[in-house]
């Protein structure tokens, strides 16, 4: 069932969907592999997805929970493409449109897309 509202529940359980198809995905998986191993049971997934959820929860309440740097950890991946952000793009819009009506689904969307463009020129990837 497609949710109506935001809440920290449904955030967590959209997270969690997210990730499980993000580390099966050929394009992206393999960085988030290379970076905190297959096992999303393992303490450093757990921590990813904690930090994770926190902070969309930031993102979307306003609230001051995730103090991370968001960029940093993406420089030091090796090799991201236009084509990676693109694949973790779909797999984000996907796993939100199972999870929520589209005016929700739309909220996430468009502050992923505008973080990814921005990730995309810092890192200098171009068209
Ligand atoms: C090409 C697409 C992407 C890949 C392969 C990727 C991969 C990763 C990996 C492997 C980490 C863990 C790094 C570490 O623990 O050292 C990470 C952290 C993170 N990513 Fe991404 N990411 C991508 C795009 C994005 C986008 C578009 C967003 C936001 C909309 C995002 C948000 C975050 C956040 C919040 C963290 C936690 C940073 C922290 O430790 O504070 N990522 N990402």
């Amino acid at each position: 069932m497609q949710a109506e509202k935001i809440s920290r529940d449904n955030i967590r359980t959209f997270v969690m969907k997210f990730y499980a198809k993000i580390i099966k995905d050929e394009t992206v998986g393999p960085f988030f592999i290379a970076k905190l191993g297959d096992d999303m049971q393992s303490e450093r997934w757990q921590t990813h997805l904690e930090i994770i959820v926190g902070f969309w929860i930031s993102l979307v309440f306003g609230n001051p929970k995730y103090r991370g740097r968001l960029f940093l950890p993406h420089t030091k991946l090796g090799q991201l493409k236009r084509e990676t952000f693109e694949q973790w793009l779909k797999l984000f819009g996907e796993t939100l449109d199972e999870a929520y009506i589209p005016e929700v689904s739309k909220i996430f969307k468009e502050r992923a897309e505008l973080i990814a463009s921005n990730f995309m020129r810092n890192l200098g990837i171009t068209l």
